[in-house]
């Protein structure tokens, strides 16, 4: 089982990469150079890609095709990867490594690196609007993802986060910060694969519930590993949430595994609707012990 998830998790991350490196700001012939670099910097320092792995396999799972899914998978990973430049800035988490590499701020100064984020960002929603898919599939894509990633998603969690370091959170409080700080940005994934792939409403309400509970699955397991993982593996550093509000901060580590199973279980009963779910299966399986 193992060996053809990883096959297709491999394949799935070639075109990702491969499609992000040959569309993604590449123009000679304008002045900002720094920007493009500081912004390819990050976003081909080669993450996991598991949200845009998750909108091409919505897509899939609606009848579509991993082509027409692309350009919606590229803007969820140019949004992951800001969010990540901008959580490692001093002001925030302040850290060093990200993606096995040094943090963006470290190499280009925080002035470009916050820039970046912008960029990145902003291109996001101009890689959508010009995506060869319809009015109504961008227009939905665009709802979705301003939704997820801004003040009621991913950034109101972050800021969430970061109050967080100042008192103590109760279960949940970090159930709150952990689905709209990670939560947010794989269920826009998963609803956006389920758009481009022309998805009904019932396709799209598995695909928020799934991500919903992987999302919570993952951070926890996240948290678990800022303890128990290896710097070198991750590519970022350990022992960093010390003044955060985790599940480790909560629960002795068995009892992060027990929820990390119970919201991955949580996840994969969610896909009844689509058939052929095997391959996201397995894949939330392995993302319980992941070890990076
Ligand atoms: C890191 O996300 C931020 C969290 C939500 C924990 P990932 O662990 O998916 O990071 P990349 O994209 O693979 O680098
Ligand atoms: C970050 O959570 C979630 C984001 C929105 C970037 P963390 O701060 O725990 O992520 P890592 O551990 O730095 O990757
Ligand atoms: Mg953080
Ligand atoms: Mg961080
Ligand atoms: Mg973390």
């Amino acid at each position: 089982m193992e060996k053809t998830v990883d096959l297709k998790t491999a394949q799935y991350k070639n075109i990702i990469d491969d499609y992000l490196n040959r569309q993604c700001f590449i123009y000679p012939s304008e002045p900002q150079q720094k920007l493009f670099e500081a912004m390819r910097y990050s976003l081909m320092a080669g993450g996991k890609r598991l949200r845009p792995i998750f909108v091409l396999e919505f897509c899939r799972l609606c009848s579509g095709t991993w082509e027409q899914a692309l350009p919606f998978a590229a803007a969820i990973e140019m949004i992951q990867t800001y969010s990540l430049i901008h959580d490692d800035l001093p002001c925030m988490d302040d850290d060093d490594f990200r993606r096995g590499i040094p943090t963006n701020h470290k190499v280009y100064g925080e002035s470009t690196a916050v820039l970046a984020g912008d960029a990145l960002l902003t291109e996001a929603f101009h890689h959508i609007a010009t995506a060869p898919l319809s009015a109504e599939q961008r227009i939905q894509a665009v709802e979705i993802l301003s939704f997820c990633a801004g003040a009621l998603g991913m950034v109101g969690g972050q800021v969430l986060d970061i109050e967080g370091e100042s008192k103590q959170c109760t279960e949940e409080d970090i159930l709150a910060i952990h689905s709209r700080k990670t939560g947010a940005l794989i269920v826009a994934a998963c609803k956006l694969g389920v758009i481009a792939g022309n998805g009904n409403d019932a396709q799209i309400s598995a695909a928020e519930e799934f991500a919903r509970n992987l999302g919570l699955a993952f951070q926890i397991r996240d948290d678990m590993l800022d303890v128990i993982g290896s710097a070198a593996e991750m590519g970022k550093a350990t022992g960093t949430d010390t003044d955060k509000n985790t599940f480790v901060q909560l629960y002795e580590l068995q009892k992060c595994e027990e929820l990390v199973a119970r919201y991955t279980a949580g996840a994969i009963s969610a896909l009844n609707c689509f058939t052929d779910i095997q391959y996201l299966t397995d894949l939330s399986n392995i993302l319980t012990n992941r070890t990076y």
